[in-house]
């Protein structure tokens, strides 16, 4: 089986088949370029509503690539609003914790406060400060919005466009997948990974891989006998963003261990093949964003969230794998999966042996990843040569080097 223009999505560009060069996972001043054409204008996620549930919640998140640290908090309001976590006075960094729940934030040098909606409050001996405009000084905005429950931030003075013309095509998902009620949560990995961060982010971005350096951990999960390249049943463009459907393999024999738990739980992921079809009846009727060409074997939508998000939308779980540049060849990896929250304990177990499964596979990317990069820096080889199933990582490659290369962050 061959991947062809049949399988490609109306409005995805013609990119050819042509060798890439190694120069985007290299060059010092294509980094350089990254962190302000890409990642100063684009959405990019960084948190979920439901981390922040009620007023005064809040969580604090590093996007190193912009030396920032980001403040995102639920106000008095309802409202979330981002914020940069530094004091109008000497620009101590305010919030020290990872998340928690306030009515004022207190800075700790000299107790400067403000409150969620990020007005300056109170500054201890303010007599001695008779030039200060307190209205002035309150905390840095950053421009945020929320769709389906996923927190943006765009560090653009003003974003060139809204979060919502910024998806685009993908807007229809909030009806067609939900995430309002997956609000249970295991961060399988958080990691520094020697690599630079499309290296570890093109690993998410095609199955052809996964019987071979997964062999011992996935094995044939996504490469039944009729695909054994894992090739996607489908890649459709959404402007910068993309969307990659992947096929289950449902003569796939489960181990003793899984077949226990898909007894007594509804399979997460990649295991169930049929008992998915039926169940994709029930959530995806109707809708061509999940499952678009309908087929039985259908596992996942992952969803190339622009700049540096796949977004991995099965049936009973999504995953999203983040990977942040920490510099030219370092990246931070966050791997978050949200589910219903389980209602047993079998379901639990079932989770449990999912998670246990991923972080495995995960731990062989990143071995991958870093010798990849070693060899990437040898200069043994000037380019890469994509297979047509691949057509993800090329997407998104010339994605970037679009943006890089001057055209707006904006689709
Ligand atoms: S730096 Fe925050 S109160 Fe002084
Ligand atoms: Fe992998």
């Amino acid at each position: 089986m061959a991947f062809t223009a049949a399988q490609i999505g109306a409005g995805t560009p013609d990119l050819g088949d042509a060798p890439l060069s190694l120069t985007p996972f290299l060059s010092p001043d294509y980094f350089a370029a990254e962190r302000e054409q890409v990642f100063s204008r684009s959405w990019l996620n960084i948190a979920r509503g439901c981390e922040v549930p009620k007023p005064g919640d809040f969580v604090v998140r590093d996007v190193e690539i912009r030396h920032a640290s980001v403040l995102v908090v639920r106000g008095q309001d309802g409202e979330v609003r981002a914020f940069h976590n530094v004091c109008a006075h000497r620009s101590a960094r305010i919030e020290w914790r990872r998340q928690g729940s306030c009515k004022l934030f207190s800075c700790p040098y000299h107790a400067w406060s403000y409150d969620t909606e990020g007005r300056l409050r109170g500054v201890p001996g303010l007599e001695n400060f008779p030039t200060l405009d307190k209205a002035a000084n309150g905390l840095t905005p950053i421009a945020c919005e929320v769709w389906n429950d996923l927190v943006f931030i765009n560090f653009a003075a003003e974003p060139p466009q809204s979060l919502r013309e910024f998806l685009g095509g993908l807007l229809p998902f909030e009806r067609d997948y939900p995430l309002a009620d997956m609000d249970a949560s295991a961060t399988v990995e958080v990691a520094v990974v020697n690599c630079n961060w499309k290296v570890f982010l093109h690993a998410f971005l095609e199955a052809y891989h996964l019987n071979v350096l997964h062999g011992r951990s996935l094995g044939n999960t996504f490469n039944p006998p009729d695909n054994p390249q894992g090739d996607p049943l489908y890649y459709r463009a959404f402007g910068r963003h993309g969307c990659l459907t992947i096929g289950a393999n449902l003569e796939r024999r489960a181990g003793p261990m899984e077949t226990l738990s898909q007894r007594h739980a509804a399979d997460l992921l990649s295991t169930g093949g049929k008992a998915r079809a039926s169940a994709y009846e029930e959530l995806g009727s109707g809708t061509r964003l999940l499952n678009p060409t309908g087929a039985a074997n259908w596992a996942l939508e992952g969803v190339v969230l622009f700049p540096n998000v796949m977004w991995l939308a099965a049936m009973g779980s999504c995953t999203l794998h983040k990977v942040w540049p920490l510099d030219l060849e370092r990246s931070r990896f966050e791997s978050i999966t949200y589910y219903p929250r389980p209602r047993s304990v079998s379901e639990r177990f079932a989770r449990e042996l999912r998670f246990a499964l991923f972080r495995d596979t995960i731990v062989e990317d990143i071995l991958n990843t870093e010798y990849s990069q070693q060899a990437l820096r040898s200069g043994a080889k000037r380019h890469m040569h994509l297979q047509r199933g691949e057509i993800a990582i090329r997407h998104h490659y010339h994605q970037v080097d679009r943006v890089v290369r001057g055209e707006t962050a904006h689709v």
